[in-house]
């Protein structure tokens, strides 16, 4: 039965790169991968939330290491993607879950909000893509792993450029499933519905709108990051090897309304 499970699921002798993995989302996606038995590195700016992870991790006696890093820039993105190969070699899994909303009214939105959104949100994940799965396929396994939104769907609260951003990245999610299809590398996108993290913190003090978006669900509850374990160890592992080009939705049924 384990062995059956294992064969299937297991991370053991996998090493994952997890952006934005010190907090919400990223955070429970790389809890699930360290503990499914990946070598874990969490990438993000803040150090303190780095070290908090990272602590917590191997508290749990899994393997995870942090490096800190911005990549809201060329630079910074290149920067990190060499650095983040240090404490466990070259990735198997990427998971970009790193990302910014800064919300302005869509009128006010300026060519340096764009350039901001679409550099971590965005080319982000296409560079960090590009950097690693040459490697993941060159040694037969890779799987490449975004966070898209609803609103690469439709528009939701003020989507903006946001929304345009993660159109951005399901589409790129295809090119890159087309790109290294027959290599052993999946690229692949969970789709969040609301989910209760810091990057909404301002959103949920409105706490009639946070209970009109539960309501909204089928479930009948908004996301928390651990809803993503499962689906996301799924996609990591070897039993997804015949997923690709895919947005699966973890929304509570949100979508389908
Ligand atoms: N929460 C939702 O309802 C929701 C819905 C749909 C999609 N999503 C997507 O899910 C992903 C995770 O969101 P979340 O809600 O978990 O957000 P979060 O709690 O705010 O976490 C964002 C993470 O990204 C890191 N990050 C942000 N800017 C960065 C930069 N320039 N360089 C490096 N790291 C950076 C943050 O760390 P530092 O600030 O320390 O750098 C943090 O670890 C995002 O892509 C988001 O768009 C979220």
């Amino acid at each position: 039965m384990t062995d059956y499970l294992d064969d299937l699921f297991s991370l053991a002798g996998r090493t994952a790169v997890v952006t934005g993995g010190s907090s919400g989302i990223g955070r429970g996606i790389a809890t699930a991968l360290a503990r499914a038995g990946a070598a874990t590195v969490i990438v993000a700016r803040g150090e303190d939330r780095i070290a908090d992870t990272v602590a917590e991790l191997q508290a749990a006696g899994c393997t995870a290491a942090g490096v800190s890093g911005d990549l809201g820039s060329r630079p910074g993105i290149r920067a990190l993607a060499e650095a983040a190969t240090a404490p466990f070699g070259e990735p198997d899994i990427l998971v970009n879950s790193a990302g910014i909303n800064i919300r302005p009214p869509f009128a006010d939105i300026t060519e340096e909000d764009w350039d901001a959104t679409m550099t971590v949100n965005a080319l982000a994940p296409f560079l960090l893509g590009q950097r690693y799965a040459t490697g993941m396929a060159s040694r037969g396994y890779g799987r490449l792993i975004h966070i898209s939104s609803q609103q690469a769907h439709r528009a939701f609260v003020g989507s903006g450029v946001y929304g345009a951003s993660k159109g951005a990245v399901e589409s790129l999610m295809r090119s890159e499933a087309e790109a290294w299809g027959g290599t052993g590398v999946t690229s692949n996108a969970l789709v969040p519905g609301f989910v209760l993290t810091p990057l909404n913190a301002r959103l949920q003090e409105d706490t009639g709108q946070i209970a009109a978006l539960a309501a909204r669900t089928m479930i009948g509850r908004n996301g928390l990051p651990s809803d993503f374990a499962a689906a996301a160890v799924f996609l990591a592992g070897s039993g997804s090897s015949y997923v690709t080009g895919q947005s699966l939705f973890i929304d509570g049924g949100l979508s389908v309304h």
